[in-house]
């Protein structure tokens, strides 16, 4: 028997359907507070083939399958780390993961869509790194998953592939001006590809740190035999990046590009984005990692410090205040992983020679709930800043809105559940990334991811891993929206 039933879509807006088998919901998630980046509301969400069919009362809405009570708890979009490596190989080291147990561990820590990189090896063209990268990546994935293309030289051969990637739903072109003799690409190519990718409504990503200038730097910490990782530090000053900012600055605006600043670790270039977000007016978008905003520079001096080498380096307290201010004022858009799986081994080989160590940090699976800690339950943050920067803006930016990055009736339903009420201490050996060590290993956090919902489907609950044939998909991506 079909009963015909009111179904709240929004605040005053109704639906009418019926309370039949046929329009039975796969699941509801009842009694959550439901945060989006410019709405919270206590309201339930009701979830039919992978996408949001109901949210309101569910009182009103047909049955369900399964219902994942949330009384307590904050449902947000679900969280998109756009800056991921997964077995990532830079010069001497490959980074130790595979799709499957990278994208596992990002699950686990609430994150329900990757954006990975297609770095070209030698020999190599983008479109082949992409065509690569996908044939690894499919059907190993437990989260959704796409990708960057990836330019490490401009030839006339090659740079018709800005749009071939474009149109294959791979809009975001990334750059590197660092790792020379491995990826740098030079200042005449990266003005050759912002034309190329303006032309075609795409996004260029840029490492921005200057190389010449880190180039010296570290040749005179050699002739010093100022080996330690704190040289790592001390050799890549903040006006290296500033300065490579600003200059990068000048090539987007002159060739009229979208572009992304990933990784940026100092408030020195605030004022000068400030002017051309909002002054200019120009696409321009901005990115910070967790170990940016949680850990400061001492931990180059510490025993261990060789396991926190990453690049730009983890800086001062006053720069990370500058960062947090930065989100806080709205001129950082996105907060990623920049997740990088190498273990204490690899990390260990230069503990005295920094200039050869591997860079990055392992962190797909901790960046949500880290930056959760240090955001919101510190006081810095909202909750609504933290749906905005770990998925509302990403998506917008990565061009998958509005399917992700929303809750909302036609979005996909992918879904992070936080218990802001339960306490943990970050220990590797909870973790399920492909390493031995975390950079924030003992460190107390407020708050839990206990569920992730990919696609309509529930991959972790309560903690634990419940989905093992459940696989993501890859997300075709469009142009940056503002
Ligand atoms: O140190 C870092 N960030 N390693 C990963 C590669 C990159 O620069 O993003
Ligand atoms: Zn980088
Ligand atoms: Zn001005
Ligand atoms: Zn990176």
């Amino acid at each position: 028997m079909n009963k015909e039933i009111l179904s709240r879509r929004k605040e005053g807006e109704f639906t009418t359907i019926k309370k039949g088998r046929e329009n039975m919901l796969d699941t509801i998630i009842k009694n959550g507070t439901v945060v989006n980046a410019n709405s919270t509301a206590t309201v339930d969400i009701g979830i039919k083939d992978g996408i949001i069919v109901q949210i309101g009362d569910s009182n009103y809405f047909p049955d369900a399958k399964n219902v994942i009570d949330a009384s307590g708890m904050e449902v947000y979009p679900g969280m998109i780390d756009s800056h991921v490596h997964i077995n990532l190989k830079l010069g001497e080291f490959s980074t130790l993961d595979t799709f499957a147990n990278a994208t596992k561990a990002a699950a686990f820590g609430g994150t329900t869509t990757i954006v990975e990189f297609a770095i070209p090896y030698e020999g190599e063209t983008p479109m082949d790194a992409f065509r690569r990268r996908s044939a690894e990546a499919e059907n190993q994935c437990y989260v959704n998953y796409s990708f960057h293309g990836c330019f490490t030289e401009a030839n006339i051969h090659e740079i018709q592939q800005v749009k071939e990637l474009i149109d294959l739903g791979v809009p975001s072109i990334k750059m590197f001006t660092v790792y020379d003799d491995i990826v740098r690409i030079n200042k005449g190519a990266i003005y050759d590809i912002l034309k190329e990718i303006a032309a075609n409504n795409g996004l260029a990503l840029f490492h921005a740190e200057n190389n010449e200038i880190i180039t010296s730097e570290i040749a005179k910490h050699i002739e010093k035999e100022n080996l330690s990782p704190a040289g790592h530090a001390t050799s890549r000053p903040a006006i290296a990046e500033a300065e490579e900012v600003a200059s990068l600055l000048a090539l987007i605006e002159d060739t009229g590009a979208s572009a992304l600043f990933v990784h940026m670790s100092t408030g020195k270039t605030k004022e000068l984005l400030e002017h051309y977000r909002k002054a200019r007016n120009l696409p321009i978008f901005t990115e910070v990692c967790t170990h940016y905003l949680s850990l400061e520079g001492d931990v180059y001096k510490e025993k261990e410090g060789q396991l926190y080498i990453c690049s730009p380096p983890i800086r001062e307290q006053e720069e990370k205040e500058a960062l947090w201010k930065m989100i806080d004022e709205g001129l950082v858009d996105v907060v990623n992983s920049d997740h990088c799986c190498y273990d204490t081994e690899q990390k260990n080989k230069y503990k005295d020679f920094f200039p050869n160590a591997p860079n990055g940090l392992p962190g797909v699976e901790t960046r949500g709930i880290v930056y959760y800690s240090e955001g919101v339950q510190s006081g810095r943050l909202n909750r609504q800043q933290f749906a905005a920067t770990t998925s509302t803006n990403t998506a917008k930016v990565m061009g998958m809105y509005p399917k992700k990055g929303k809750i909302d009736i036609g979005s996909d339903a992918d879904l992070t559940i936080i218990d802001p009420a339960s306490t943990q201490v970050i220990t590797a050996s909870n973790l399920h990334m492909q390493t031995d060590y975390t950079p924030f290993e003992g460190k107390e956090v407020k708050g839990r991811v206990a569920h992730t919902i990919v696609g309509g489907q529930h991959v972790v609950a309560n903690g634990e891993f419940i989905n093992e044939d459940f696989r993501g998909s890859f997300i075709k991506r469009t142009k940056p929206v503002n």
